[in-house]
């Protein structure tokens, strides 16, 4: 029997190219991310799911698809799939890392910039004719050379914007992490902290962390309050990890200075959103991964963890491996 995978949404074709070799590849066809029943309907008889950080991919509908041997999500983070149960079900599951590290260290530094030099006020201003001769005291940010980055997750992505903003700025480097890594403290000449430490410190504060159970909120008033009023927080990870009224109102209030973010909770957020409001909150439509560089070889890799579970081989990029596989080949 043929095997058949779905794809929730078209994703670069060059990526899909050795995939469609030995599978019939079924991309749906469509602007906006399926509904759960869409899914399920896709899923019937597919033994290959492509999915995006937009499908929800829960216990419900990986046990509604019997003949399900891999879900391949075409993104670093799995915060959409039920990685346990599909382990339960005998399900592979993978994900797609080090090919959009560059992209997304790069857009975190255009966030950066962007929320330090003002320019979500400096653009609205040009756009609505409200620009009317070189402001001596007007849209003034903050420089980076020689100050402190913070990282909040110390992993691939973090450690590239480090890397970045210690070569290009000669910024001293904190971060904070599960554990220490002693390599990259060397590499980086980075200091390991507590978190508490590390937001007082620091005067950009970048978060890099997946998405838990457990980290929800974890930049919340609490927090907002221990950094310097100058201080601006990126968030290019995922958008539950900060309370978004608490952000807010950090801006609003004059916590801290400014505000990057690439990632909110939901996405997108709701028109009337307050995040949307305010003018030092720079709010980019999660696009840490769009170039076509990153996104061609995300196809890639997602086709090749694809290609392997379904001749019965390990995931090259897998996020449960050793999974006992169900079914045969
Ligand atoms: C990821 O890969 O997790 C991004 O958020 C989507 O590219």
């Amino acid at each position: 029997m043929t095997d058949r995978v779905f794809v929730t949404r078209p994703i670069p074709e060059a990526g899909l190219a050795e995939l469609r070799k030995v599978a019939e590849v079924v991309v749906r066809d469509a602007p906006m991310p399926p509904t759960r029943d869409e899914l399920i309907a896709g899923l019937r008889g597919a033994t290959g799911l492509i999915s995006l950080v937009t499908d929800p991919v829960d216990a419900g509908v990986l046990e509604s698809a019997g003949d399900l041997r891999a879900v391949s999500n075409f993104a670093v983070g799995f915060n959409n799939i039920d990685v346990a149960a599909a382990t339960r079900l005998g399900i592979a599951v993978g994900n797609t890392p080090d090919v959009l590290t560059d992209a997304t260290a790069d857009c975190t530094l255009m966030l950066l910039l962007a929320a330090a030099r003002c320019l979500r006020p400096g653009l609205e201003d040009v756009a609505a004719g409200r620009w009317r001769t070189w402001e001596p005291m007007g849209y003034l940010g903050q420089e980076l050379a020689g100050k402190t980055l913070g990282i909040v997750g110390l992993g691939r992505i973090g450690s590239a914007v480090a890397r970045r903003c210690r070569g290009g700025w000669g910024m001293n480097i904190l971060y904070h992490n599960p554990r220490p890594l002693p390599d990259d403290e060397r590499e980086l000449g980075a200091r390991f902290v507590d978190l508490p430490t590390l937001l007082a410190e620091s005067d950009f504060v970048s978060l890099h962390c997946p998405a838990t159970a457990t980290n929800r909120g974890m930049i919340g008033r609490e927090q907002l309050r221990r950094m310097k009023p100058t201080a601006v927080l990126i968030n290019a990870a995922r958008g539950s990890l900060v309370d978004e009224a608490a952000l807010v109102e950090a801006c609003r209030a004059g916590w801290i200075f400014a505000a990057g973010i690439d990632v909110t909770d939901p996405e997108p957020p709701a028109p009337e959103s307050p995040l949307l409001r305010e003018p030092n909150i720079v709010v980019a439509p999660h696009v840490g991964s769009a170039t076509v560089v990153a996104r061609t070889a995300m196809a890639a890799r997602a086709s090749a963890n694809v290609m392997a579970a379904l001749i019965g081989q390990a995931m090259p990029y897998p996020v449960n491996p050793g999974v006992v596989l169900r079914g045969g080949n």
